[in-house]
């Protein structure tokens, strides 16, 4: 059985540009009361307090600080998925797999706050799930770095005519805003963004004769870890700490679509990729930047095939190198895409051998030189989707805003990065950062490190302190009338708010409600469709093969000719653009 772990979702929609027809979303949408504001800074209906973890469900109350505590129904974090509601239209489910449950008390919370803050400036018609997993990632492969990773939970190509972008890949997140019809639809994977939060690397770093000083007795989960949260004994944040709120944001940017699909596949020594090749081919073939592939393995340890390159993600759209000839990667990325290999020829080795002497393999190669040079890759706003935006409106703003530099150099070509933890390998999240420039600015929260020893609202405070004057915007409160304006001082800064509303969400700056606007696009397509396998397949085929493949399958010998080299297979490998192994889903509305 051939195992087909990498297409992408197509969505097939008939009719479809009437969902976005306004007056069929009048009389559609629950949502659409809400369609004009966002929420409210201190909306009390979300939330029951800032520094308890009673959520807004009475249901579990697991730190017992309620009267209601005597009782023979103990909640245990451990043991128990907790979904609850942190925002409107932002539910969460927390897997605390901790064995203390006051800790994972104070981890629920950071997450819930740290949604809050996301929700304040996301405009979300839709509601999403983000499924956050709090443990040691020592329990599959160390990592202890790393502090966790967020990325979407499956990813779509839309099929709209008008609007959306018809040739790149939509996270799931941002597919649910256009294509609000599938609300309930099995479409969907059952949660939007995954982040995986390590439990280890809060371990790491904690201070054993401080905790003690504290007051912990030895049992339970010491104080001082890495992660500072807001309901720590003691209410200053060590110079070795991250505000837990801080990483969780970070996390969910990823999750939401703040993620490339370009990448060193075949160089990056985290990638499985690498090891399948190093040792058969010259190293200078495999230093090339690359589109996600498909890619395929026959029988559970067989070769691995590759056909073609994969469409790119919506954030590669916007993307321009400082190489004149690289400069359009959106259209380069097209031109990859006109590459490919059948049968035998798609052998990895054989591909990688076809591959150099292309012009598309011209271009892979000084894609690579080039991002081993810093700032050399930026990502260009598109011009905001409304004339109200406060990106035009307010002058500081248009003045600064043109574009964003990512973090390229040589480390982006072969670092572990955060989401680069053993089982879930994804190098395509290595351009995924503005440049480290941007860690003395409001835009901090994507830099690639961490800014320790400062509470979220201290760096906030620090870097939107340091602007020559406040960012004040506009929203219409929810009886459409009366205008307030608020100070925009989001940890989420605007340089970041605006590279999410370059993609298409709608945001406290940009509200655009997800009304498409704009020319048609046209559909791309490349000679290797067919090839790519991107036709229907046998529904669920193999569709499990993400938890039957994560165990024992790394290390099994595969040999070509004469070399035999490491099978390294991890579930969510390639899964930049696929989390879970789908088909091809056609799906017919009616
Ligand atoms: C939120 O609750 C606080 C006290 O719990 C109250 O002072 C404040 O007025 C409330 N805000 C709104 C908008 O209801
Ligand atoms: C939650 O509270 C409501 C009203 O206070 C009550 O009707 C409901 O039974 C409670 N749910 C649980 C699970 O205790
Ligand atoms: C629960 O409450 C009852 C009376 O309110 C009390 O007698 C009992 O000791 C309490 N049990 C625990 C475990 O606190
Ligand atoms: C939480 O949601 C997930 C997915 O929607 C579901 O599988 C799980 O049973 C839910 N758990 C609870 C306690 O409701
Ligand atoms: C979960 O925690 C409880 C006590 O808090 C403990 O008895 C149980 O063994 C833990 N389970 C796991 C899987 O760690
Ligand atoms: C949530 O994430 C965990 C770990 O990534 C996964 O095992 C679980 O199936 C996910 N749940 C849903 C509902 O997506
Ligand atoms: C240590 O403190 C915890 C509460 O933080 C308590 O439950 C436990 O009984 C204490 N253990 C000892 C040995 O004092
Ligand atoms: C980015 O924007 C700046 C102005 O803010 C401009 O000088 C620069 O040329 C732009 N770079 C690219 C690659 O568009
Ligand atoms: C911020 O980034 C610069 C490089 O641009 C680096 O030298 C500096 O150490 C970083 N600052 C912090 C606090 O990480
Ligand atoms: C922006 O313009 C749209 C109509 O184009 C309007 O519905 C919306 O309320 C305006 N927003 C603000 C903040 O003025
Ligand atoms: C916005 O910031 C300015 C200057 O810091 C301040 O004067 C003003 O009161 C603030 N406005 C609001 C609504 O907070
Ligand atoms: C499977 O993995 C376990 C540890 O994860 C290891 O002990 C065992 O030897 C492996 N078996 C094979 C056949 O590779």
């Amino acid at each position: 059985m051939k195992r087909s772990l990498h297409s992408i979702h197509v969505l097939l929609l008939l009719f479809v540009s009437l969902l976005l027809l306004p007056h069929i979303i009048n009389t559609t949408s629950v949502a659409l009361d809400s369609s004009h504001h966002l929420l409210p800074r201190d909306d009390n209906t979300t939330t029951s307090s800032s520094t308890t973890s009673s959520g807004t469900s009475n249901t579990t109350n697991p730190t017992g600080t309620h009267s209601s505590s005597n009782s023979t129904h103990i909640f245990h974090y451990n043991q128990t998925t907790v979904n609850r509601t942190a925002a409107f239209n932002v539910d969460y489910q927390l897997n605390c797999k901790v064995n203390d449950d006051p800790f994972c008390a104070k981890v629920e919370n950071g997450i819930r706050l740290a949604l809050l803050e996301f929700a304040h400036v996301i405009d979300l018609k839709t509601k999403i799930n983000i499924n956050i997993t709090y443990h040691s990632f020592c329990d599959e492969g160390c990592s202890n770095s790393s502090y966790g990773f967020g990325i979407p939970s499956s990813q779509f190509i839309l099929p709209f005519d008008t609007g959306p972008d018809l040739n790149h890949v939509y996270p799931q997140a941002l597919a649910k805003q256009f294509v609000r019809s599938f609300d309930s639809s099995s479409v969907w994977a059952a949660s939007d963004v995954t982040i995986e939060l390590n439990h280890d690397a809060y371990m790491q770093s904690v201070d054993y004769g401080k905790a003690e000083s504290l007051g912990w007795n030895g049992t339970g989960i010491p104080p001082t870890g890495r992660f500072w949260f807001m309901d720590d004994p003691t209410s200053n944040i060590n110079e070795d700490q991250v505000d837990f709120r801080y990483v969780v944001l970070h996390e969910l940017m990823h999750g939401l679509g703040f993620l490339s699909s370009w990448a060193a596949y075949f160089w990056s020594s985290t990638s499985p990729f690498r090891q399948l090749v190093e040792n058969a081919l010259d190293d200078s073939l495999l230093k090339v930047v690359t589109p996600g592939m498909y890619w395929s393995v026959l029988e559970n340890y067989g070769p691995t095939f590759i056909t073609g390159f994969q469409s790119t993600l919506i954030f590669d759209k916007f993307l321009v190198s400082t190489q004149p000839s690289l400069a359009n990667m959106s259209q380069l990325g097209f031109h990859m895409q006109e590459f490919c290999q059948q049968d035998t020829q798609a052998f990895i080795l054989n591909f990688i051998n076809s591959f150099q002497g292309t012009p598309q393999y011209t271009n892979a190669v000084s894609l690579f030189d080039t991002m081993a040079t810093p700032q050399t890759l930026f990502f260009d706003f598109a011009t905001p989707a409304v004339a109200n935006s406060t990106f035009l409106t307010n002058a500081y703003l248009a003045a600064t805003y043109h574009n964003m530099t990512l973090l390229t150099g040589s480390a982006v070509l072969d670092t572990q990065l955060e989401q680069f933890d053993q089982t879930s390998s994804r190098p395509g999240t290595a351009i995924s950062h503005v440049d480290d420039d941007y860690n003395s600015t409001v835009d901090f929260l994507m830099t690639k490190g961490f800014l320790m020893g400062q509470t979220l609202e201290q760096l906030t405070d620090e870097m939107y302190g340091a602007l020559p004057s406040a960012i004040t915007y506009s929203i219409i409160t929810s009886n459409h009338s009366i205008v307030e304006h608020r100070n925009y001082t989001s940890p989420i800064g605007p340089g970041i708010l605006r590279m999410l509303d370059t993609m298409g969400y709608s945001t406290a700056l940009t509200n655009t409600s997800y009304v498409a606007t704009g020319s048609p696009s046209a559909k791309f397509r490349s000679s290797c469709d067919d090839i790519n396998d991107n036709g229907v397949s046998s529904s669920n085929d193999d569709a499990d093969s993400n938890s039957s493949s994560s165990g024992n399958n790394t290390g099994s010998a595969v040999s070509s000719g004469s070399t035999s080299f490491a099978l390294a297979l991890h579930p969510y490998f390639g899964s930049v653009l696929v989390p879970s192994p789908l088909l091809l889903l056609s799906f017919f509305l009616l």
